[in-house]
């Protein structure tokens, strides 16, 4: 293509890449070099259908005409302005209609640039809500096993996934895990959420008998858990663990990095599940991926709480040099015009029981261990090559890219997340190509 200019790098070794096998890629690298709608292309334009929204997060497909002209004007405008103390009004409006999309009552809303981000700024903020309301011994921050929170020490602490935490030696002091609802014995191949499991919100009871619900000030939780592997919450586990929060005066903050914007054909996994947590964090497809953005929605009590109970002056001593950049606040605001003119929750919604078909339908595939769907998520759990584990996943994640369809690896679980502009024929490509590559490696 003559429109990229830097298409092939001349030297792969300076940059050190993120949660990567950097030697395995400088040898074999997989280039990305332009995208547009359903589809990434390599630098020798060759097409990989994107089965991922990239990670989780180019819900409306790639290159958005709107989304990319708003980011253009709005670097003519403004390209930076400070949002302490300062304001632009962009920023203002983003934050109105993010607002426009969370449950009723939980209308403020904090900008970050980051999952990540989100994360640490929702414990923070619940840190201070209990101490603007003289509840300073609420320090004690409950996450689950198997969770992701993003990289930052609070989200980590909090987080539940070996591997990401082991390396780093200290964690943040006065955390605790409920378990994962991974129950495959009673769950395995089911459609939609699973039947069994709402029993294991009640460990919560247990930590709160063990530490003291005066000492604990949040549970953070992924409704439906992503980077693990894809797990659903079972019916009416959320619901449960919504009620022990209520009675204990402990804040139930949904990580929504991955369920908001669609992804479960509503704007957020509150609406979906019809359980709306005190906090929730977001970021991905805010923007549609297009600039970096996260955000925090609280509830307005949470914010009048710290807000009023201040004294004069700054009330939340938190917030990033980026904190609602115009670009990103531009990108937000064309990107959720966007899902509003084309209705792509909608969208999500009807294509869902074509999806969850075709993703069930590998159930008969050699060595599929469970296949697990909700909204247009789907994960394809492999058993583990004996002492290879997450072999399998590789090579399929490698056999499925170069037969040209993205998907992604954690372990052996396939997870997928299309954009929600997806269509039947792309659905079929997806699951004929996973089909042949799960033999393939068998
Ligand atoms: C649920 C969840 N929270 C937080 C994050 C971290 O987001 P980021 O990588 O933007 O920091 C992710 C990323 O995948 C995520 O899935």
């Amino acid at each position: 293509m003559d429109d990229i200019r830097v298409s092939r790098p001349n030297d792969l070794e300076s940059l050190w890449m993120p949660y990567s096998d950097n030697r395995y890629f400088k040898a074999n690298p997989r280039l990305l070099a332009r995208a547009s709608g359903m589809s990434y292309y390599t630098p020798d334009n060759r097409e990989v259908l994107d089965a991922t929204a990239g990670l989780w997060c180019s819900n409306a497909g790639h290159g958005r005409r709107e989304i990319v002209e708003a980011i253009q004007r709005q670097a003519e405008v403004l390209d930076f302005a400070p949002t302490f103390n300062l304001g632009h009004p962009l920023a203002f409006e983003a934050a109105s209609r993010v607002a426009e999309l969370t449950p009723p009552g939980m209308d403020r809303v904090f900008f970050t640039n980051s999952g990540s981000e989100s994360a640490d700024t929702a414990l923070k903020i619940a840190l201070a809500y209990h101490r603007a309301r003289g509840q300073s011994q609420r320090v004690r921050l409950i996450g689950r096993e198997r969770g992701y929170h993003g990289v930052g020490f609070g989200g980590m602490s909090v987080g539940g996934i070996g591997p990401n935490r082991k390396q780093f030696g200290a964690m943040l002091p006065y955390t605790d895990h409920l378990p994962h609802t991974h129950l495959p014995e009673q769950n395995r191949f089911s459609r939609g959420q699973p039947r069994h499991g709402a029993h294991l919100a009640e460990a919560l009871e247990s930590i709160v008998a063990l530490h003291g619900a005066e000492t604990i000030a949040a549970v953070m939780i992924e409704p439906v858990a992503g980077s693990t592997g894809v797990l659903v919450p079972p019916h009416g586990y959320l619901q449960r663990l919504r009620e022990i929060c209520t009675a204990h005066g402990i804040l139930l903050i949904y990580d929504e990095v991955i369920t908001g914007f669609g992804r479960l054909g509503t704007s957020f996994a509150a609406e979906r599940f019809d359980v709306t947590p005190d906090i929730m964090t977001m970021a991905k497809g805010l923007t549609n991926a297009a600039v970096p953005m996260g955000a925090v929605a609280t509830s307005n009590d949470i914010y009048d709480a710290i807000v009023n109970g201040s004294p004069d002056g700054i009330e939340l001593f938190h917030g990033y040099t980026y904190s609602g950049h115009p670009l990103a606040s531009a990108a937000a605001i064309a990107t959720l015009e966007l899902h509003r003119s084309e209705d792509l929750n909608g969208r999500a919604r009807k294509i869902e029981p074509y999806w969850q078909d075709a993703m069930h339908s590998l159930a008969d595939a050699p060595g599929v261990a469970d296949v697990r769907d909700f909204g247009l998520i789907g994960g394809i759990e492999l058993t583990s090559r004996p002492g290879a584990a997450g072999a399998r996943g590789t090579e399929v994640f490698r056999r499925c890219f170069d037969k040209g369809v993205l998907v992604r690896a954690t372990g052996d679980i396939i997870a997928m997340s299309p954009p929600l502009i997806v269509e039947p024929s792309h659905v079929d490509r997806i699951v004929e190509t996973l089909r042949e590559a799960i033999a393939a490696i068998h």
